[in-house]
């Protein structure tokens, strides 16, 4: 199959029921590979299934925000060679208006649900030597916007810890990295009845547009990446951090 081919692999991918996940996971069954799909809505995750290529792919549906659920899921994984973590919510809030909630709600699902299901994943050895694990952080951490100080500090968090999980894991071959796109055209954006949904963004549109001159990305562009992370072909790569969409670093 040539470059990036995932013949042979066996991939989880979360918030694979929609946008970035849902893509990502169509191609890597186009390049080969095997896709475990999870997602909150099972009707979602069925459209995502039957768009598949090829078979032997599994779909489980579960809210991860539950330690439960996290074991679940993990129980019911074969071994993998790669990890895509795309869960994840946004939720702009002003830093006067943060409440605890807001952090919980904010660090529970775009930092602690992959840092927990890595963990869990590890104890119970469901990961082979030489896999590859990717976060799914935004370039926001480098280039702040209006109400995302709970956004992009967990997703910090989540870069600061694919780092110390790439030194941890590298003697058994296995990689931990970072993509940190700009805006891409997914429903986190453009769907005004997703949780958490800011009402900014078509106020801000022209705002970041300015600023961001490669301008909005499509699902596509970030699975590329993530297809080429996944691969054998960067197996020299790890704890890096990939910005994409800007020119900013
Ligand atoms: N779109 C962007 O502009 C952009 C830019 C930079 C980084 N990112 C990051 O890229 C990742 C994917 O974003 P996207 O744009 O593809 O978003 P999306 O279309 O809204 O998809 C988010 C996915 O996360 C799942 N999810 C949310 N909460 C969950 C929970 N508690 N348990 C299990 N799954 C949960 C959703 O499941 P259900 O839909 O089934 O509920 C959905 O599959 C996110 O981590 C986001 O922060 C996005």
């Amino acid at each position: 199959m040539g470059f990036c081919d995932l013949s042979g692999k066996v991939i989880l991918i979360t918030g694979a029921s929609s946008g970035i996940g849902r893509q990502t996971a169509i191609r890597i069954s186009r390049q080969g590979g095997k896709v475990v799909i999870s997602g909150r809505d099972r009707q979602k995750l069925d459209e995502a299934y039957r768009e598949l290529e090829n078979d032997g792919h599994l779909a489980i549906d579960a809210d991860l925000t539950g330690e439960k659920q996290i074991g679940e899921l993990v129980d019911a994984l074969p071994e993998l060679d790669g990890i895509v973590h795309c869960a994840g919510i946004i939720g702009p809030t002003p830093a006067k208006f943060i409440r605890q909630g807001n952090i919980d709600k904010m660090f529970r699902i775009n930092f602690e649900v992959p840092v927990l299901l890595t963990a869990k994943i590890l104890q119970k050895r469901k990961i082979h030597n030489n896999a590859s694990i990717i976060f799914l952080s935004t370039i926001a951490t480098k280039s702040p916007y209006f109400g995302g100080a709970l956004y992009t500090s967990a997703k910090s968090a989540l870069e600061a810890y694919s780092k110390n999980l790439a030194l941890e894991l590298a003697a058994k071959g296995i990689r931990s990295n970072c993509l940190s796109p700009g805006l891409v055209n997914t429903p986190l954006i453009t769907d005004p009845a997703k949780e958490g949904n800011p009402e900014i963004v078509d106020e801000s549109l022209e705002r970041y547009l300015k600023k961001y001159p490669l301008g909005i990305g499509e699902p596509d562009d970030v699975a590329n990446a993530i297809l080429f992370f996944l691969s054998d072909e960067s197996r020299w790569i790890s704890g890096a951090n990939l910005i994409m969409g800007s020119v900013i670093q």
